[in-house]
């Protein structure tokens, strides 16, 4: 059996500068990050680092023809560490560009993804309470020319630092805070109902999911705005310790399901996830009402606060997953994918199109989903 272990080190520091010190960032250093990012935190240092700037290569998540771009600009360059700082584009891109011999592609990494070899040591500095991908060795690209968002996976990509920096999330605006949020309380409850995890990649999903439901609790409760900020330490280990736990379990059918709503719309990942979260679950509790998912809803209602018995205005008993999902509405309205400008007749085609490509994920449900189940959950999300 595959055993758990936390192969990246995960460093925490208060601030950008401790780390750079400590870490003596130099000449041979490439900075990969957001040109923002490198005025609030890297440039006041003066550091004699290398630079690479995302948005010099395409906007949004990273396509297959943004991370050839890059591969090409990098080609010839001499570097050691690549440091990435920013949230899931660049840490995915830092990863390909991580394990990219001199003459590969994009293709070749995904044509070869069982040899990948690591040729840059990968440290990586989260900028948003999301991913989780600082401590996975999953990268998530977008490849256009072949019409398909997927992932990436190899052991070569595993960062050898995660470094935590609270202060990295003072200037993250409330909708990046929401998305992100709830893109590692997905990854929180995917990994923890997956058949794949184990007891202690369940002790990581469970905090990060009683973490979040609280933080998001007490900021919802002052109002929500900024109040967030006052938890980004606790939102920001938790996204972390999300990732721990689905670095072992894995996500499932909610990423699967998300993944063309991003790649043919556009919708940013931590949203697409929301969008899709409430109907796969109630499709998981129509096939599989008893089971591991009651243990999730109990997880749920101690975070919450719910008495066994306690009942709504009307007198109903208030499940937990019904008062996760108000709560999450609070934090960011849900909408139905209609009013993203999803057609109908896209339905049928994205629920092929994951049955046929996201086996990766779909072997993480918490039960297995035909082609036409997964049909009936675009369908209640539309
Ligand atoms: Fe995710």
């Amino acid at each position: 059996m595959r055993g758990f272990s936390i192969k990246t080190e995960i460093e925490e520091y208060d601030t950008f500068e401790e780390y750079a010190k400590e870490a003596q960032l130099g000449a041979d250093d490439l900075v990969l990050c957001g040109e923002h990012t490198y005025d609030d935190y890297v440039a006041p240092l003066s550091l004699p680092v290398q630079t690479l700037f995302r948005e010099k290569y395409g906007k949004g998540e990273p396509t297959d023809g943004m991370v050839d771009a890059i591969l090409d600009e990098l080609r010839g360059r001499k570097y050691g560490r690549i440091i990435a700082i920013g949230g899931g584009t660049v840490i995915d891109i830092a990863k390909a560009v991580a394990v990219a011999g001199p003459d590969d592609t994009v293709d070749d990494l995904y044509d070869k993804a069982a040899e990948l070899k690591a040729y840059h040591e990968l440290v990586i500095i989260p900028t948003t309470c999301g991913t989780g991908s600082e401590v996975t060795n999953i990268s998530v690209i977008n490849r256009v020319s072949k019409g398909v968002k997927m992932g990436l996976a190899s052991p070569a990509m595993l960062p050898a630092k995660a470094v935590m920096i609270t202060n990295m999330l003072e200037s993250l605006p409330y909708k990046v805070f929401a998305t992100s949020s709830i893109d590692a309380m997905v990854h929180s409850v995917e990994s923890y109902l997956s058949p794949n995890a184990c007891t202690i990649s369940r002790i990581f999903s469970k905090e990060a999911l009683t973490t979040i439901i609280k933080c998001w609790k007490k900021s919802v409760e002052v109002g929500g705005g900024d109040a967030w900020k006052d938890y980004a330490a606790e939102f920001l280990k938790a996204s972390n310790w999300a990732g721990l736990g689905f670095g072992y379990g894995g996500c499932a059918a909610v990423h699967a399901t998300a993944y063309p709503l991003g790649s043919v719309y556009h919708i940013p990942h931590g949203q697409s996830n929301q969008l899709m979260f409430r109907s796969v679950m109630e499709k998981y509790k129509e096939i599989k009402p008893v089971g591991r998912i009651n243990e999730l809803e109990a997880i749920i209602a101690e975070a919450l606060g719910l008495e066994a018995d306690e009942s709504d205005k009307h007198g109903d008993s208030i499940q937990p997953l019904e008062a996760l999902y108000e709560l999450m509405d609070e934090v960011l309205k849900a909408q139905p994918l209609r009013e993203f400008g999803v057609k109908e007749e896209d339905l049928p085609v994205f629920a092929n199109s994951v049955i046929n490509t996201q086996l990766r994920l779909l072997k993480n449900n918490y039960v297995e989903l035909t082609e036409e189940q997964v049909l009936d959950i675009y369908k209640a999300a539309y």
